[in-house]
């Protein structure tokens, strides 16, 4: 996962545009995941095969459509956390980008102690989905 800038001028066509062509070579790939914007950044998880996730990334950050791209975290998880989730674009607050930002991204290391809210938890949240779907 990571976040980025979208580039000056790109409006909402052309965000669906991107979207749908992700969706397409996604499916192929066998990657599922979620793209969030809040209009200036981008939040993406994308979750499958390693080769799968290799092509992705690296259609990802050869694209003009964002800049300033951040590695978040890019961890091996046990089961796929969105099975079901095709990539697709969703509008969200700026707040929830910075929420999914400082949240804890390690799975192991999320203890009753820990500060951090979950990010896998926030994800869940934002999409409301039921916590049981999340988990593989
Ligand atoms: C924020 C963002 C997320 C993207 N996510 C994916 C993706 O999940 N899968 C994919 O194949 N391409 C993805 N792309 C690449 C686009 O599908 C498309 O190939 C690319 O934007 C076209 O190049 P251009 O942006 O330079 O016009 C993404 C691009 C951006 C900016």
């Amino acid at each position: 996962m990571y976040i980025s800038q979208a580039a000056g001028g790109l409006t909402e066509g052309r965000l669906h545009a991107l979207a749908a062509s992700a969706a397409t070579f996604n499916r192929l790939a066998g990657v599922t995941g979620v793209l969030l914007t809040d209009g200036a950044r981008f939040f993406q998880y994308f979750e499958g095969p390693h080769d799968g996730v290799d092509a992705v990334y690296g259609r990802v950050r050869s694209s003009s459509s964002h800049r300033g791209l951040t590695e978040i975290s890019s961890a091996v998880v046990k089961s796929r956390q969105l099975p079901h989730w095709e990539m697709h674009a969703i509008a969200v607050e700026g707040e929830a980008i910075d929420r999914l930002v400082a949240a804890c991204w390690e799975e192991e290391s999320v203890d009753a102690k820990a500060e951090k809210e979950s990010g896998m938890k926030v994800i869940s949240d934002l999409l409301d989905l039921p916590r049981s779907s999340t988990r593989g």
